[in-house]
């Protein structure tokens, strides 16, 4: 049983951040995003991708990938190992990203497993009209079109698609993580119990309840990672 939990971090990317991240993607050069894609997703991608110079690269990388580890959310419930640098797609009307999985191995020459994937929506919903990211979970289907700033993380297995954009321009920064927890079903138990934990630690934080949670939480954590 895949228990494909989605998890939302809200408030990654501030304004400020926000529109230093449109300043630059507005004046980028951008590429057919199919030359990044596998085999099968190539049939199915149609949008764009920022292929700017390195410096221009790094400064958005810095910009998205430095506020997300800071995000508690992104660290409990990914426990991250390594994170990939993002990639920046638009998508304008007539634009979609058919059904796929994303590939299982990326990076180049540093290679990592993908566990995890995440859109960090970079533009405001009422900025375009469709663009929906669609997952297949175990509940059904379910759409996402988060405020710009907010992400989404989802199991890298899970089979999704970008509804077309019928007006306007979806922008979103993309990025794969490989975890220290490989199994989904493992990493949505630990983030439960360390939700549970961090409510007890702040609510009763010298009982026995307490320290039995925290010492199981960081104990499993010990037994189940990869590094
Ligand atoms: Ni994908």
């Amino acid at each position: 049983m895949e228990m494909t939990m989605l998890i939302q971090i809200p408030r990654v990317l501030n304004s400020h951040q926000l529109s230093q991240i449109r300043e630059i993607m507005d004046q980028a050069r951008f590429v057919d995003g199919r030359l990044s894609a596998g085999k099968a997703a190539r049939r199915v991608k149609n949008n764009a991708e920022m292929a700017d110079s390195p410096e221009i690269m790094n400064t958005l990388n810095n910009l998205v990938m430095g506020a997300v580890v800071r995000h508690p959310v992104y660290q409990a419930a990914a426990l991250p190992h390594k994170a990939a640098t993002p990639f920046f797609a638009k998508y304008g009307p007539g634009q979609t990203y058919g059904d796929h999985v994303d590939d299982p191995i990326m990076g180049a020459p540093q290679r990592y497993r993908t566990d995890i994937s995440m859109t960090v929506f970079l533009n405001e919903p009422d900025e375009y009209t469709g663009g929906e990211l669609v997952i297949q979970t175990s509940f059904g289907e379910q759409r996402t079109k988060l405020a710009a700033g907010d992400a989404v993380m989802y199991p890298s297995g899970s089979l999704h698609h970008v509804a077309e954009v019928t007006e306007g321009e979806r922008r979103v920064a993309v990025t794969w993580i490989q975890s220290m927890i490989r199994s989904p079903e493992q990493r949505e138990l630990l983030y439960n119990l360390h939700q549970a934990r961090e409510s007890l630690l702040q609510s009763q934080p010298e009982a026995e309840e307490t320290r039995k949670v925290d010492v199981t939480y960081i104990n499993l954590v010990r037994m189940w990672a990869e590094l």
